[in-house]
């Protein structure tokens, strides 16, 4: 028994080194990395799981409407669904990573992730492997409310944090279990130039950073600095730090909440956060995402694949207006923002219009709002 826990502290220990290793290497490497740039010839579309394959079909349609006649081609990915992933035993079968390696951006409809409860194969999150694979390292979440003078975008870190080593941790059989969180120079420095850059080119005199600085010292506390140094390159906007755990309460408080413009965040705040900012917008259903890159950029809906809904018979109430953010989001990234605004507004007059998706048979169907968004942009 004895012989046992020692040899399992022993292997903890060389999997530790080896990781950070691995890391190191990792941060080594971002230094070199060239700052690709190219047009975009072609669109890769996947549609997922669960209610994906329908609001993919929706994204798809308003796409051929607005880039009719333009020099672009669109390539329908398929097979990436958790049905072939489980058979495979691979998170992103090789075929499809391929495929997706042949476009210049994609957008990607939700993919279902096996946990650990499920009783199936524990495959890692598609979306944490493509993040990581293309090294997507911004997520980009705008929200907006305009009612309430909110015009928020988040600049969530997509490749690091606790998602970094997220299905690499250590178990002590009947002890304990650790979790690696990462924080690298040369993550923190992309991410941060990349969201003041933003800001500089788009009128935005705040910046926030989101962190629990206070009690993780050295990921969170690396983060904040490195945040606020790159800041330094930007006198004219103002830097400020929060914990997250405020910043949560912030959001809702309507005092203050349209104060804020632009957040830079480590990975899981991002994503908790984004969550809630979503909802306040009008459901995580309503929000867009975009996965930047150096030379790839990946657009998804912020929401996942819904298996509930698809299980209680409600695809066909399924909301389009999250990926169809996204579409938009894609359309500006890729040089056509006229295109991407006409979308916008589509879509912010769709509650105007009578029209209300509630993923429940009292709302519309996907296939109503298409029309409309279809009509609008005609
Ligand atoms: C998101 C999602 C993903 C994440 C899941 C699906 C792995 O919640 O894009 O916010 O945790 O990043
Ligand atoms: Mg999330």
């Amino acid at each position: 028994m004895r012989n046992n826990r020692e040899h399992e502290i022993r292997e903890a220990v060389n999997k530790f080194e080896e990781l950070l290793r691995t890391q190191i290497d990792r941060n080594e490497n971002m230094k070199k990395l060239p700052d690709e740039t190219k047009g975009c010839k072609i669109i890769g579309i996947c549609d997922g799981d669960g209610i994906g394959p329908i609001i993919t079909d929706s994204a798809r349609r308003v796409l051929d409407v607005l880039l009719e006649g333009e020099d672009i081609e669109i390539n329908e990915i398929k097979g990436f669904n958790i049905e072939n992933r489980l058979e495979t035993g691979e998170t992103v079968p090789e075929n499809i990573l391929a495929e997706i390696k042949k476009c210049d951006v994609l957008l990607k409809g939700p993919t279902t992730t096996p946990s650990a409860e499920s009783g199936t194969t524990n495959l890692e999150s598609a979306n944490v492997y493509l993040r990581k694979s293309l090294d997507l390292f911004a997520n980009v979440r705008p929200v907006l409310i305009p009612e309430k003078g909110i015009d928020w975008t988040f600049f969530r870190e997509n490749t690091e944090g606790e998602y970094a080593l997220g299905s690499q941790g250590v178990e002590i059989k009947d002890s304990l279990a650790f979790d690696f969180k990462v924080t690298t120079q040369e993550g923190t420095k992309r991410l941060a130039k990349l969201a003041f850059e933003y800001a500089k080119a788009n009128g935005k005199k705040k910046v926030a950073i989101v962190t629990k600085a206070n009690i993780m010292k050295k990921t969170d506390g690396n983060f904040l600095n490195i945040c606020k140094e790159v800041g330094k390159d930007y006198p004219e906007i103002c830097v400020d730090s929060w914990y997250v755990d405020i910043m949560a309460a912030n959001l809702i408080n309507d005092d203050i909440n349209k104060e804020f413009q632009v957040f830079i965040l480590p990975n899981l705040y991002g994503d908790i956060i984004t969550d809630e900012a979503a909802q306040l917008q009008g459901g995580v259903g309503t929000a867009g995402s975009a996965n930047i890159g150096n030379g790839f950029a990946m657009f998804e809906a912020i929401h996942g694949s819904a298996p509930r809904m698809v299980e209680d018979g409600l695809t066909d109430y399924a909301n389009p207006s999250s990926i169809l953010r996204a579409v938009a989001m894609m359309l500006k990234h890729i040089g056509y923002s006229s295109k991407a605004i006409l979308l916008e507004h589509a879509l912010d007059g769709v509650v105007e219009a009578g029209i209300n998706v509630t993923g429940l048979p009292d709302g519309n169907k996907c296939e109503e709002i298409t029309e409309y968004i279809l009509e609008k942009i005609k």
